[in-house]
């Protein structure tokens, strides 16, 4: 084709030209067709495999992504650092092998005297009659993010004890999170505060991921005839195994056609049932949520709402709180709303001494 240069038909010339030109042109396009080609053929290949590489240990990452922590170099036995002068760092063992890194903050009206204190005087203070409150907090980060200190801060204004812990695999926590193992985790927590408590209340409140470990973790105690004292979610989903909301790349894994074929292991099958649990649940309720929740749509919080009134056959033990979109709260700010505190003293303040 190329073979023209010894050629002396100026005719022939202009038509090499003009052929010169339009394959050129065409090299161009073709070009563009093939990078077009090998991108659609990427984007199917994703298709494809992504019900085989969702296997246990990539669902695990998703769900959770307790290996996300931001900031990542945080020291979480200098709790002072976030100015939580008046906490403690501590370890529970929940299990054989696995230990929980938990700060238990105590009312800020006692933070002169809890400078220099030990674990001892922690305890002991937990007999004081304050209500205590338990943070279950939700996936990706540790104890120490700002929205979750922010909580603790809130609570321990309101004069209560506060609890912020890490699930087994988050933090520096050891182990490997599951849902049964989070579970786990928080029900031992909550069996250590109660012993030591006296009669003060103690509240589960959930955030998120933490909603459905809230949820479990009451339905659990049902079971052995206790009724949580009072239960708070915030940002809660329906159910991981219908609506996958927990995360937006879980969406795309529980909205794959045929994924039931692809099913984990067991124990890596999610449920957190909050919709569910709140059928068995007898916990005075409050939900909160934002409009403008981008994860967990308020209209799911308004189901949830709606199926614990059912369940407990009470107006009043089951309350609702919406904030307004406009405040661009999301689905980890509602700790910024000056009002939150007068609504979670309320809410205290209702429950059964
Ligand atoms: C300790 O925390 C309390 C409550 O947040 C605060 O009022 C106080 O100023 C803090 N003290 C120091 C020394 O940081």
């Amino acid at each position: 084709m190329r073979k023209r240069t010894g050629t002396h038909n100026t005719k022939e010339q202009r038509i090499g030209v003009k052929a010169e030109v339009v394959s050129a042109q065409m090299r161009t396009g073709s070009h563009w067709l093939w990078w077009f080609n090998r991108g659609l053929l990427v984007v199917g290949l994703i298709y494809l495999s992504t019900p085989f590489m969702m296997r246990p240990e990539i669902i695990k990452q998703i769900v959770y992504s307790h290996r996300v922590r931001v900031p990542f170099f945080i020291d979480h036995n200098q709790p002072a650092e976030l100015s939580l002068n008046h906490t403690v760092n501590m370890y529970l063992t929940s299990e054989q092998g696995i230990s929980l890194g938990l700060w238990h903050t105590v009312p800020e009206s006692q933070w002169k005297e809890a400078q220099g204190k030990a674990l001892d005087w922690y305890q002991w203070s937990l007999g004081d009659g304050s209500p205590i409150v338990i943070y279950l907090h939700g996936n990706t980060n540790t104890r120490a993010a700002s929205h979750r200190v922010g909580v603790v801060k809130i609570l321990s204004a309101l004069g209560y004890h506060a609890f912020s812990f890490d699930y087994r695999g988050f933090g520096d926590s050891s182990g490997e999170p599951t849902e049964v193992g989070l579970t786990t985790d928080a029900l031992y927590l909550y069996h250590w505060v109660k012993a030591r408590s006296g009669n003060s209340p103690v509240i589960l409140w959930g955030h998120s991921l933490g909603t459905g470990v809230t949820t479990n973790t009451a339905a659990k105690l049902m079971e052995q005839g206790i009724v949580v004292d009072g239960v708070i979610l915030e940002g809660a989903f329906a159910n991981a195994r219908r609506v996958g909301n927990i995360h937006p790349f879980s969406w795309y894994y529980w909205n794959f056609p045929g994924f039931e074929y692809f099913n984990p292991l067991p124990e890596y099958k999610l449920a957190f049932p909050n919709d569910e649990n709140l059928n068995k649940m007898r916990s005075p309720l409050l939900i909160l949520h934002a409009e403008d929740d981008q994860l967990a749509s308020i209209d799911v919080a308004q189901q949830l709402y709606e199926i614990a009134q059912r369940a407990q056959m009470s107006k009043n033990r089951v309350k609702m709180v919406r904030f307004n979109g406009f405040h661009g709260y999301l689905h980890n700010g509602l700790y910024k709303d000056p009002g939150l505190p007068d609504i979670i003293r309320d809410f205290v303040q209702s429950l059964a001494p």
